[in-house]
């Protein structure tokens, strides 16, 4: 099943946003920049933790990679890659993605969206 979230294209930043499969509910990252938008599973690949910890904030104080609140791991906005910290080499899990209407992120399949979050 699909969800659908409202999007600012012409706004950067993160955001965190539950979505749900009418099973259970997952905490996600929409990320925009530069017109584009990514959204990824709000979960740390070295603990399973949400990334903000719940604060909100999702960005190293570079304000490029996104850092994991728990042990700082960073992680590229672009390919989800972890660059520094304890899961250095591994990724957050990008979750498949389109725009409908300009303004519309279609979440897509999220029944297979895998882990916990
Ligand atoms: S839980 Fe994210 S770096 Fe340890």
């Amino acid at each position: 099943m699909d969800v659908r979230l409202s999007v600012d294209l012409n706004e950067d930043g993160a955001r965190a946003a539950v979505i749900s499969d009418g099973q259970r509910e997952r905490s996600i990252i929409v990320l925009t920049r530069g017109g584009t938008v990514a959204a990824y599973l709000n979960s740390c690949p070295h603990a399973g933790v949400r990334l903000d910890f719940g604060s909100g904030n999702f960005f190293h104080r570079d304000g490029h990679d996104l850092q994991c609140g728990v042990h700082g791991a960073l992680f590229d906005p672009d390919s989800g890659r972890c660059v520094a910290g304890p899961c250095k080499g591994s990724r957050l899990v990008r979750l498949a993605t389109r725009i409908e209407a300009g303004h519309q992120l279609v979440i897509q399949d999220v029944e297979k969206i895998p882990g916990r979050a």
